[in-house]
């Protein structure tokens, strides 16, 4: 390929494509490319046998032979019907809707990015876990906004901690949030669920400070243990005073990612605004399809069989670390999802022993990717959502010797 000529056209691309910086993610994707026979525990994939694939064609078929309108604009009636069984699931997750109150999305990534356009701009703030899913910090980027990261334990965000960091804001003239993006069950990348109480807390704080509470609620129907804790959306809306959570869902873990399928419940005054957004964006055929598999198996039905299938994933990935792990490395122990959050000693470097880790035959994401800011350079994401039970004792064991080494 001939070297792009002077003048070539990335200069016009706006500051924030411009100044994006190197991520761990290109490590990674380096060495997943060269170490295709290490076991992949990095990405947030659902494992491939768990897709309905032989329903989705059935449908699919249906679809094409008895609703050919459904590849029209405008979309079939089959499409209708979506919203509905959604609203349904997210009933069953605790958060009474109708179909009438859901936008149907692009998966929640675009979801995600249509909250952005609506909020954020430069000069606005926008708050997130840290550490948090890598896409929203580039999404929030992308509008301009500042992403300022506030501190997890083992039980989600820190809530006290957000409050004494909102007060010396306000005390100092520094900026405040517009937005607090959360993803509070199950959280991606440290598994953490944050306790009913925090949840109340964290509602009074957007109250007191006025700021909007993004919820993502990507993995929060893949429970595999414990009591199931309300949504922030419904905790919201029963409390006094106008509503500031927008809840956004997927079907991308429970169904497929590439069906991108997500949905967003937001509160009346900017639901109109989001859907607006996102109308050319229906992807109608694919819609069609999706609800006349969801006629014949459920959403709870598919999740029931899901659930078994990952509890049973994230025991043998928790029982292999217990096993191999030196004495001194911690992890956390999700109810749910697909991660494990892991913790060396202070001093060594995830990014950097990626290499070593993929020679031995493991590749995880390391920490640093999932902070929107500096941080998190010991640190580890590992997923149990992909790898057989074999291949998990496996590379457990790989990453073991490689942090012995390191
Ligand atoms: C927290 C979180 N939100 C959103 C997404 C993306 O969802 P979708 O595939 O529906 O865009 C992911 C995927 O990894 C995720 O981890």
């Amino acid at each position: 390929m001939p070297e792009d000529p002077p003048g070539a056209i990335d200069r016009l691309c706006t500051d924030a494509v411009r100044d994006s910086p190197a991520s761990p993610y290109d490590a990674w994707r380096e060495l997943s490319a060269t170490h295709p026979e290490a076991v992949q525990l990095g990405v947030g994939f659902p494992f491939t046998d768990a897709f309905p694939t032989e329903e989705l064609a059935a449908a699919t078929n249906e679809i094409l032979r008895k609703e050919p309108e459904a590849l029209q604009y405008g979309g079939s009636e089959a499409a209708d019907s979506l919203p509905g069984a959604i609203a349904d699931h997210v009933g069953r997750r605790g958060l009474a809707v109708g179909a009438d109150d859901l936008i149907v999305t692009g998966g929640a990534s675009r979801a995600i990015d249509t909250i952005a356009d609506v909020f954020l701009e430069p000069g606005r703030v926008v708050f997130t876990e840290e550490a948090t899913f890598p896409s929203a910090v580039t999404y929030f980027r992308d509008h301009g906004a500042a992403v300022a990261g506030c501190a997890l334990d083992r039980e989600g965000l820190d809530v006290a901690a957000l409050g004494d960091d909102l007060a010396r804001r306000e005390r100092t003239g520094e900026d405040l949030p517009t937005l607090l993006y959360t993803i509070p069950t199950f959280q991606n990348p440290t598994g953490t669920t944050l306790p009913e109480k925090r949840r109340e807390a964290l509602l009074d704080l957007a109250t007191e400070y006025d700021f909007a509470i993004l919820e993502d609620d990507a993995y929060g129907a893949l429970r595999y243990d414990g009591e199931s804790v309300p949504p922030l959306a419904a905790m919201d809306r029963e409390r006094p005073g106008p509503d500031r959570v927008i809840h956004v869902g997927t079907a991308a873990k429970t169904i497929a990612p590439g069906v991108r399928i997500g949905w967003v419940i937001a509160p009346e005054a900017v639901s109109e605004e989001i859907e607006r957004r996102h109308a050319g964006a229906a992807n109608s055929f694919v819609r069609s399809a999706v609800a006349r598999y969801l006629a014949e198996e459920s959403f709870e039905e598919r999740v029931a069989k899901l659930c078994e299938s990952y509890r049973s994933r994230r025991d043998h990935m928790l029982e292999a670390l217990e096993g191999e792990m030196p004495s001194h490395i911690g992890w956390t122990e999700p109810d749910g999802g697909f991660f494990v959050w892991v913790t060396l000693p202070d001093g060594i470097d995830a990014e950097a022993m990626l290499p070593t880790a993929a020679a031995a035959g493991v590749i995880y994401m390391p920490g640093s990717a999932f902070y929107p800011n500096e941080g998190g350079e010991n640190r580890l994401r590992i997923s149990f959502s992909t790898g057989s039970p074999a291949e998990t004792e496996r590379a457990v064991a790989a990453l073991a010797r490689t942090i012995e080494s390191a």
